[in-house]
């Protein structure tokens, strides 16, 4: 079951419920693992619920609800037991990590939707799309604050982990907000990889991390998971920018080549941008034009992109990263959660193959 369940996060699709299809096939056999695993996120989803929904008035609980109840992959919470796994998983304070780890997702969604303008989210109505703006900000707020309630409780090593990824959370998409600077030293790529960094890889590191503290697993077990969780969050994050790109079988139910449309600086993108090849001049203007050229010039961009070597430039460095992810895997013991983590890294990588 729990394969499954990475499987569904790796291909972004909506449902929690897993079955045990995957499993059989990876021959992980290890149903005492799977059974720890599912109870606990079972618990996790209870506590979530609980907290999310304890504002004081229930206008606001229902507000502040809103999006843990509408659903989600919970891959955050999962990798925080998957970490736990590597101590003593039963412990006090790892399933309120998972929440923190949830909650703090969360919180960034209802942000994020703001600065998108986002009317969607989940298959329901964002918050700011329901109760506006500015409610919007504040519902984050008070679930970031309700996470650090519980990180309070859990001791000092998670208030540090929850304070700093919220920063790091926060300085990702500054980063993407304002874009790289224009001197020298500031690249595109390298810019590229730090807004990953903050908005994807930290909460995956995190999860990972405070999993494994709550269940006070070995330091440099704790060192080698966060190391997994960067490098699974940068693989995360290049996997999406490809199947923007991807043929039609591959497609995620949004149109191809939206990002390509919407002049979102994908890797891709920002790979042909940065190429020098005179066959891809065309290719290079019709990026730089953006949404402005039209639907016919969308076409054909997305035929050229295809024909270019950016997509298979952007895939090895997808690669790269899942082979770091896999090799920081390397000093953990050999454990059930240690082949469903080097699972996630195949999953991810076969969303684009
Ligand atoms: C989704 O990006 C956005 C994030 C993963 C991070 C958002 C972070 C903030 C808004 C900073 C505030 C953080 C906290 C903790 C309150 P996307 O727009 O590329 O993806 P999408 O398609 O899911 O919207
Ligand atoms: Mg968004």
């Amino acid at each position: 079951m729990i394969v499954k369940h990475l499987y569904e996060a790796a291909h972004a699709l909506p449902e929690r419920v897993a079955d045990s299809g995957i499993l059989g096939r990876l021959g992980l056999r290890a149903p005492e693992f799977e059974a720890r695993i599912q109870e606990a996120m079972g618990r996790v989803e209870q506590l979530l619920h609980q907290c999310a929904h304890s504002a004081p008035d229930p206008r606001i609980s229902l507000l502040t609800g809103h999006l843990a109840a509408a659903g989600g992959k919970r891959l955050r919470p999962l990798l925080v037991l998957l970490g736990a796994e590597f101590g003593e998983p039963e412990r006090d304070g790892v399933v309120q990590a998972g929440v923190i780890a949830e909650l703090v997702h969360v919180a960034s969604l209802y942000h994020d939707d703001v600065m998108d303008a986002a009317a969607v989210r989940h298959g329901v109505p964002s918050v700011n799309a329901r109760w506006g703006e500015k409610a919007a900000v504040l519902g984050g707020d008070w679930l970031l604050a309700r996470a650090a309630q519980l990180a309070a409780a859990l001791g000092p090593d998670a208030v540090h982990l929850n304070a700093q990824t919220a920063g790091r959370l926060v300085s990702g998409q500054l980063r993407e907000l304002c874009g790289p600077g224009p001197g020298p030293g500031e690249d595109p790529v390298e810019h590229y990889f730090r807004v990953c960094e903050g908005k994807t890889a930290a909460l995956l590191s995190m999860s990972l991390g405070i999993g494994a503290l709550q269940a006070v697993a070995p330091a440099h077990h704790v060192s080698a998971l966060a190391e997994y969780g960067e490098q699974l969050g940068i693989a995360f994050q290049i996997a999406d920018d490809l199947l923007d790109l991807a043929a039609p079988q591959h497609s995620t139910g949004k149109e191809q080549g939206n990002d390509l449309l919407a002049g979102v600086p994908s890797l891709p993108v920002l790979l042909a941008l940065a190429g020098d090849d005179p066959r891809d001049a065309e290719l290079r203007d019709l990026l730089s034009a953006g949404a402005a050229a039209g639907p016919a010039a969308h076409r054909r961009a997305l035929e050229l992109f295809r024909r270019s070597p950016a997509p298979a430039r952007a895939e090895a460095l997808m690669h790269d990263r899942l082979e770091r992810a896999r090799t920081a895997l390397e000093v953990l013991p050999a454990l059930p959660a240690r082949r469903a983590l080097a699972a996630l890294c195949g999953f991810v990588a076969q969303r684009t193959a």
